[in-house]
């Protein structure tokens, strides 16, 4: 080998962005290029002589001392020409995924390893990251269809329990199961919203917010749900463009970010609400300005591995019966639905903050309606004809029998189809009561073409089940006025009554 040629192989050896390392026989590092310098922190003086092990977690130490003398012994390769994923051990503890691949080499008779040191830490990371949205992808798939279908037993439950629970008033021992019934139903109701949240089949009606007005409300709110020792200091821009997005749902997931940063800090401390505008660029998001809104805590924080998993749906950390581990499962369906986006940033000790992106108002948005449904439990009656229509049977059956109770006229119908022929048979209808989602034709379609043939209809929608608003049935979805189910015998009253008036003003 000529002098030119040595130089050529130092340099490749010296400027390779791979690890390169030179072992003898019994283990010891002969050669640390500069990569491996590197990778695990030590100079190459100081590892000279030294034996590779002290480069490997205890876990693989046992491994390569069988390793070599099996090979010296048998000949047979494990390792050497074929290459695999192990750990390294760098100076300051920690660990990290590489890639090894071995070659053999002799000089004057004894055995040489060459190693070649591949860093996988950001191919690890990004895998890991790709599994955990497949796995978030599925599990939502599969607790939102399961969702759906509790929450229409769920109404039957509810309602029932509502109806006995009225007509039990003069016999309290019996009532007491019955509210118990109630109760339960509710809780349950609860806890199907967030999953369908998760799943991203929430019925969401986006809408223009002014995040300032916005944290006024809640505020007022927040004192009220945290603690006395937890402080909540916000600061919005004046100048904050409106975000477009389902108030309630938004509120609803402020309010779990709150919670959470108040149970991370036990002993009291800040939670603090800012907004911002940031652009964004990360997958699954159109490029571009969102509304930011953070909240921070300087609470216990979370490991790695918790931040990881902590959008999952009954991922918890809370003793049982704390913590449902839906909270931060709702916030992250709610953002994706929305079009926009979540991000934690959590160091053990320090705190966390969990940002949450939103898409800006543009245009000439509708402004957000305030209705909140009354709590009171009045359920005003009525005389006027209403046509339901709703493809579940039970719940069908379910619903003909309240509105009776509350005095309407009813029709029915099992589809879209069935609805429109008996407004083509000359059926007066007062107000057309629609499940959104059916098999064939959607509540929506249904409203537009009985509309067509009766322009003054007033329409009330119902619904559990996926519908996109955003995307799905467009702008006007902001309008319609939708009973989420399950819903009480009370609300459900009451929100045929307004939209039952409403038609009279106009
Ligand atoms: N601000 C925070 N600081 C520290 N850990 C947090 C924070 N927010 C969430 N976590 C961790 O993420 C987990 C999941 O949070 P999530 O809100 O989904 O469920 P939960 O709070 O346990 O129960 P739920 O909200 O349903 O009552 C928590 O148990 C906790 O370990
Ligand atoms: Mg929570």
């Amino acid at each position: 080998m000529t002098r030119h040629d040595a130089d050529r192989l130092r340099a490749v050896v010296d400027t390779a962005v791979d690890g390169i390392i030179l072992i003898d026989e019994s283990g010891s590092i002969i050669m640390f290029n500069p990569a491996c310098e590197r990778l695990f922190g030590y100079g190459a003086g100081e590892v000279a002589g030294k034996n590779v092990k002290m480069l490997m977690p205890s876990s693989f130490r046992d491994g390569h001392d069988q390793y070599i003398s099996n090979y010296l012994t048998t000949g047979r390769k494990k390792i050497i020409g074929i290459g695999r994923q192990v750990q390294g051990l760098r100076r300051d503890g920690s660990t990290f995924p590489m890639e090894l691949s071995v070659g053999e080499h002799k000089e004057d008779g004894r055995r040489v390893f060459v190693g070649i040191i591949h860093d996988v830490t950001a191919r690890t990371a990004a895998e890991a990251r790709l599994e955990q949205a497949q796995k978030m992808e599925s599990i939502g798939q599969l607790s939102g269809g399961i969702a759906h279908d509790f929450n229409n037993l769920l109404t039957v439950i509810v309602g029932n329990a509502e109806t006995l629970s009225l007509k039990l008033s003069q016999q309290p021992e019996l009532r007491q199961l019955s509210d118990a019934i109630f109760a339960a139903g509710e809780r349950g109701a609860e806890l199907t919203q967030r999953l369908l949240a998760f799943g991203r089949r929430q019925v969401l009606q986006p809408v223009a917010i002014d995040s300032r007005e916005l944290l006024g409300e809640l505020g007022w709110l927040l004192r009220r749900a945290l603690r006395d020792d937890i402080k909540l200091v916000s600061d919005m821009p004046e100048d904050l463009p409106w975000i477009l997005a389902d108030r309630a749902q938004l509120e609803s997931a402020m309010l779990n970010l709150a919670l959470n940063a108040q149970d991370a800090m036990p002993r009291g401390g800040e939670v603090n609400v800012s907004g911002r505008v940031s652009s964004l660029n990360v997958d699954g998001v159109v490029a571009g300005d969102y509304v930011e809104i953070a909240v921070s805590d300087t609470g216990e924080g979370m490991s790695p591995d918790v931040a990881m998993r902590a959008f999952e749906p009954f991922f918890t950390t809370k003793a049982f019966g704390k913590g449902s581990g839906l909270g931060l499962s709702m916030v992250y369906g709610f953002v994706r639905q929305s079009n926009g986006h979540v991000s934690i940033e959590s160091a053990p000790g320090v705190g966390t903050t969990v940002r949450v992106f939103l898409p800006i108002a543009t245009g000439d948005p509708v402004v957000a309606r305030v209705s909140k449904d009354h709590v009171a439990e009045i359920a005003p009656k009525g005389n006027e004809t209403i046509l339901v229509v709703e493809d579940d049977p039970h719940v069908r059956t379910h619903v003909v029998g309240l509105l009776g109770r509350l005095g309407y006229v009813v029709l029915t119908a099992e589809s879209g189809d069935e609805a429109l022929r008996h407004l083509a048979d000359g059926a007066r209808v007062d107000l057309l009561f629609t499940d959104m989602v059916m098999p064939g034709m959607s509540g929506w379609e249904l409203a537009r073409r009985a509309r067509a043939l009766m322009p003054r209809l007033r329409v009330l929608y119902t619904s559990g089940y996926p519908v996109d608003t955003i995307d799905g049935a467009g702008n006007g979805a902001a309008d319609a006025d939708i009973l989420l189910k399950p819903y009480r015998k009370s609300v459900l009253a009451q929100r045929l009554r307004r939209a039952l008036e409403e038609t009279e003003k106009d």
